[in-house]
């Protein structure tokens, strides 16, 4: 077995692809996951080279025979270091393969006082990610169609489209919040995903991304704008597509009961697992962009 560097090729995007689809599939419930849309599909393989252009020493595949089968790709922003996604084959899991990736790509982060990652419910992965000193917060996701009768009053705290012109409010706030701007991330986001929300007052200021019916990231220095965004967030999800709002620690109480008051369902899912830092809040952590 070896490993190397993840490359910005369609081949090792196509790799990670593959392997994670496998490993994510073979996971209690996996085999339930709806299948990937076209512009999902786009999204993940662009998100491997993306990392591979921005943190190649924090992206790492392991090979047997020449052929792939499992791989880290995490990053690194002003001082937190982040797992973006983490998977080995099935038939090659319990080997250890896992832990010399996982240990690869945390060197990268050496030197950073404060990591992140969105854990899967894999015992497998929450013990490499104990074990690596990350404390366990469980997690819940809300999920379902939004209850629209719930949305009659928007609220007076005006939200509005935003664009590249408001990276510096988005990194600002990211800062506030977790410690470290995503950065080139938003770069990404913007590209990839249907809209940016923002809200920008006088109070204080966040932000949110949606994709279909997914609230990607949602950040604010208040719970009053993240409540506001998020219901807005939800309001756009398209007539007849199913609401997303995952990796919620029971530090976003505020979400779990906007989710709830929308008729949305609540369930356990893995964890969101932290170094040197409490769960930000107001804050929806991206599940590959953190
Ligand atoms: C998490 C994952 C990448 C680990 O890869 P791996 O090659 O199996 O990892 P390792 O063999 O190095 O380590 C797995 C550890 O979990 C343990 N383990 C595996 N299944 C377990 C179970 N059901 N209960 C408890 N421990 C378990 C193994 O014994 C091993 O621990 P040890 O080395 O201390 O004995 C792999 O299991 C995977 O792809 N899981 C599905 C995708 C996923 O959840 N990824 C993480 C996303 S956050």
């Amino acid at each position: 077995m070896i490993l190397r560097q993840v490359r910005d090729t369609p081949a090792d995007a196509a790799a990670v692809r593959e392997i994670a689809g496998a490993a994510f599939r073979a996971l209690p419930g996996g085999s339930a996951l709806p299948p990937e849309s076209a512009a999902e599909i786009t999204a993940h393989l662009a998100r491997t080279r993306h990392l591979a252009v921005t943190d190649p020493e924090g992206c790492w595949l392991a090979e047997e025979d020449g052929r792939a089968v499992g791989f880290a790709l995490s990053m690194r922003r002003e001082g937190l270091w982040m797992l973006s996604l983490f998977a080995v084959l099935p038939q090659a899991q319990g080997k250890g393969i896992g832990k010399l990736l996982l240990e690869a790509a945390a060197a990268h982060g050496r030197g950073c006082l404060r990591g992140m990652i969105c854990a899967s419910p894999d015992p497998g992965a929450a013990r490499r990610y104990r074990m690596a000193g990350f404390t366990l917060h469980p997690t819940m996701k809300l999920s379902g169609r939004v209850d629209r009768t719930g949305l009659l009053d928007a609220g007076d705290i005006p939200v509005h489209p935003g664009n590249a012109t408001h990276k510096h409010l988005l990194d600002s706030v990211d800062r506030r919040l977790r410690g470290a701007a995503h950065g080139p991330e938003h770069d990404f986001m913007l590209a990839h995903y249907d809209e940016l929300l923002i809200a920008d007052t006088l109070a204080g200021s966040g932000y949110c991304y949606r994709v279909g019916g997914a609230v990607k990231l949602l950040a604010a220095t208040s719970k009053r704008l993240a409540v506001r965004l998020l219901r807005e967030a939800l309001a756009r999800v398209p007539d007849g597509t199913d609401a997303r709002v995952e990796h919620l620690t029971a530090e976003q109480e505020w979400a779990v009961d906007v989710g709830l008051e929308l008729g949305l369902t609540l369930e356990s899912t893995g964890y969101l697992a932290l170094r040197g830092m409490k769960p930000p809040a107001p804050y929806l952590p991206s599940g590959g962009f953190l």
